[in-house]
């Protein structure tokens, strides 16, 4: 049974300044990406966030769906306007915040695959889809996608079953979705503000990243790059050792950990 957010309790919850204070609360989207751009077009504030309580066509990154039953779970997009340099902190920013929030409101220990994978124990309990509109150089707003797999049953979906998690299946009774929410949109607008000033959340979103020392496989469209993921750079790319002795570097893509 579907159980709709308490908003209330949200509220209560929020410390932030500008973060989530502008929301639109929806029970049905296409997606919360479709929803925020329009928004963001009609030059919502900075920290809007469009949530939804279903999705019926929920998207991953590279082109995946995203899993997204009625009253489960969390939805969520912020529109966020970053000046160009400051563009790439998003994709550290949103994983680190959702990894925070998870450990504050259900005392999970969460890692991360790079670049942005929320994970538990192995398996993916969030993500983050970031969407950019551009006028030349210049962002004119960024749509930071979240999906945070809350109380929905990860081991009842049989396409997810053996790769995904929830605060449900791991703790084994249902989470508070508004905790998770208000320690989430809390958590990103510090870390935003930190990635800013200093080095802070890029530290701690790299001493989280269960890719590093480990063999990977890294895939961007056609190029496949295989070796021991050594390092990120500043700007968050991936260091990889080829089995050669050469160091590549990794932008964006898809990471396979290997044995
Ligand atoms: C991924 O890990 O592949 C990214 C998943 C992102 C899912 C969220 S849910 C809210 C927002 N709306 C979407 O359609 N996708 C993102």
């Amino acid at each position: 049974m579907a159980v709709w957010l308490d908003l209330t309790l949200v509220e209560e919850r929020l410390k932030t300044r500008y973060v989530g204070r502008n929301l639109l609360y929806l029970t049905c989207a296409t997606s919360t990406q479709d929803v925020a751009r329009v928004e963001a077009q009609r030059n919502a504030p900075e920290g809007t966030a469009v949530l939804a309580e279903e999705q019926t066509g929920g998207r991953g990154r590279l082109g995946r769906s995203w899993v997204s039953p009625a009253g489960k779970n969390l939805y969520l997009t912020l529109v966020m306007r970053p000046p160009a340099r400051h563009l790439r902190v998003l994709s550290i920013v949103a994983p680190l915040a959702m990894a925070e929030a998870l450990e504050e409101a259900a005392g999970l220990t969460c890692r991360i695959k790079w670049p942005n994978d929320v994970l538990v124990g192995g398996r993916k309990i969030a993500g983050v889809l970031i969407e950019t509109d551009l006028a030349g150089a210049a962002v004119k707003y960024a749509l930071v996608g979240m999906g945070v797999n809350v109380n929905f049953d990860a081991a009842a979906e049989s396409e997810i079953a053996d790769i995904a998690t929830s605060v449900r299946r791991e703790l084994g009774r249902d989470g508070s979705r508004e905790e998770v929410l208000a320690a989430l949109l809390n958590a990103f607008e510090a870390r935003y503000t930190d990635a800013q000033e200093g080095d802070a959340a890029f530290r701690a979103w790299r001493s989280r990243l269960e890719t590093l020392g480990r063999r990977v496989r890294a895939t961007l469209g056609e190029r496949v790059e295989e070796g021991v993921a050594e390092d990120v750079d500043a700007q968050g790319s991936l260091l990889i050792r080829r089995d050669d002795g050469s160091l590549v570097t990794v932008e964006a893509g898809d990471v396979t950990l290997r044995a």
